[in-house]
């Protein structure tokens, strides 16, 4: 797909859709549950249709009604999925794969879990080893770590897992099998992820404790159905807050977008780089909060993003690079190796891709060096099927010199498939 550079700035005001990692939990934690589960705000991604796709196979009624981003999740206990007739097919998600790895740990029936070619090279090791460790049989088809993973019926034992990673999906995992265990669960890290699960799972019933890096959960809740109004993805809304940095004289909108402080690490970051965003009519819905985001153009400058505001901003650091390059002076970027492990190995990509388009940057092991200010001309980017890099390059094509084309940019569907028709929306408007 070809993008041209554009001339005036952006303005409007855009709703981005639901935050995939709520939206994923929602049906999880929904199929989990006794009676019924009410969506609103869901993101139709098709991530999170193979969460949904998994749990029908395992005998969950699901209604999707996606023109209005509604979902009702026919929900029978903990202990109410059926054996699937066949392999349930995760397709890209990360989340899927791992959430329903702690889910199937505890079933009394056979399963086998697979995913695309992406998924199928990702490391599923980090939660083989906890599972295992719980009693759970659970094993790499090939042997390889990785996917696809066969699980049998197992006695789970809760433990205490420090985990080596800061992982939501790790933990999320472990949590999730702690829900069949015969004692306390509990998952210390060593920075603290994501606890949209957390959150979530105490409002379906379950008794979970949190306390900074530790968390815990008892065995076998009699979880009920409840209503979960998913706030604007705040990693969608990433592009639309850099765009509107990037280009002069625009000035954005971006109305409730969730901002809870384990994912709103880019605000931070932004703020670090001298930039200013206005957080305006802050409220929260089951423990997760929204506001309303208003961005205006401002010239940015380099700074340092490493140790435990990463997992803060972990899906963001793509565009974050964009910003980066376009920003005075050098922007260190560390501790990230987790980037590599992600539906590409985003580090390389990033290095690769802002290079070809000119601008000064050093990849390290676990992160980069970005020497920004030098202006960007339009490339060729392969977005490696990745759908974060497809969104950043596209932003940055906004401000390059010349066209830049994206190699597969229909890969956004993953996370946002309306994503060019709300971006070209904000430039008519
Ligand atoms: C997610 C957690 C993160 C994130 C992913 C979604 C989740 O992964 O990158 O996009 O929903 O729990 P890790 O927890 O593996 O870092």
């Amino acid at each position: 797909m070809k993008f041209e550079p554009i001339s005036g700035p952006l303005k409007g005001t855009l709703q981005v859709p639901g935050d995939k990692s709520i939206s994923h939990r929602s049906v999880m934690f929904g199929s989990l549950a006794r009676g019924i589960t009410e969506v609103s705000g869901f993101l139709n991604s098709a991530d999170c249709l193979s969460t949904i796709d998994c749990f029908r196979k395992m005998g969950i009624e699901i209604e999707t009604d996606p023109s209005a981003a509604r979902v009702r999740v026919h929900g029978k206990g903990i202990l109410g999925l059926s054996a699937p007739a066949s392999t349930l097919d995760c397709g890209n998600s990360g989340t899927t794969t791992r959430l329903i790895s702690g889910i199937l740990a505890g079933q009394p029936f056979h399963s086998r879990l697979t995913g695309d070619d992406s998924i199928k090279k990702r490391p599923m090791k980090r939660v083989i080893d906890p599972l295992t460790a719980m009693g759970a049989s659970i094993r790499s088809e090939k042997g390889n770590g990785c996917a696809p993973l066969l699980i049998a019926p197992a006695h789970l034992h809760g433990i205490e897992y420090h985990s080596p990673v800061a992982s939501a999906q790790v933990k999320s995992c472990v949590l999730l099998a702690g829900l069949y265990a015969d004692r306390m669960t509990t998952v210390v890290e060593p920075s603290l992820s994501r606890n949209h699960t957390e959150l979530m799972l105490k409002g379906f019933g379950a008794d979970v404790r949190s306390d900074g890096c530790r968390a815990s959960i008892l065995p076998n809740p009699d979880l009920h159905g409840i209503r979960v109004s998913v706030p604007g993805d705040i990693s969608s809304a990433a592009y639309f807050i850099a765009a509107a940095l990037l280009v002069p004289g625009s000035e954005v909108l971006l109305p409730n977008v969730g901002i809870n402080p384990t994912r709103d690490g880019i605000l931070e970051v932004i703020k670090n780089m001298g930039g200013s965003i206005e957080v305006l009519n802050e409220k929260e819905s089951g423990g997760e909060r929204s506001a309303d985001l208003l961005v205006r153009a401002q010239k940015l400058h380099g700074c340092r993003i490493g140790g435990a505001l990463i997992p803060r901003l972990i899906d963001e650091l793509p565009i974050i690079a964009v910003l980066a390059a376009n920003a005075g002076g050098t922007t260190v970027i560390t501790d990230a190796g987790e980037l590599r492990v992600k539906e590409s190995d985003r580090l390389e990509a990033i290095v690769t891709s802002l290079r070809a388009m000119g601008a000064d940057v050093t990849g390290t092991e676990d992160g980069m060096i970005i020497r920004g200010g030098r202006p960007l001309t339009g490339a060729l980017i392969d977005s490696r099927m990745d759908h974060r890099i497809a969104m950043s390059f596209a932003v940055a094509s906004l401000i390059a010199d010349g066209p830049t084309t994206i190699r597969d940019a229909g890969c956004v569907t993953i996370s946002y498939p309306e994503f060019y028709r709300d971006l070209a929306s904000l430039i008519r408007a």
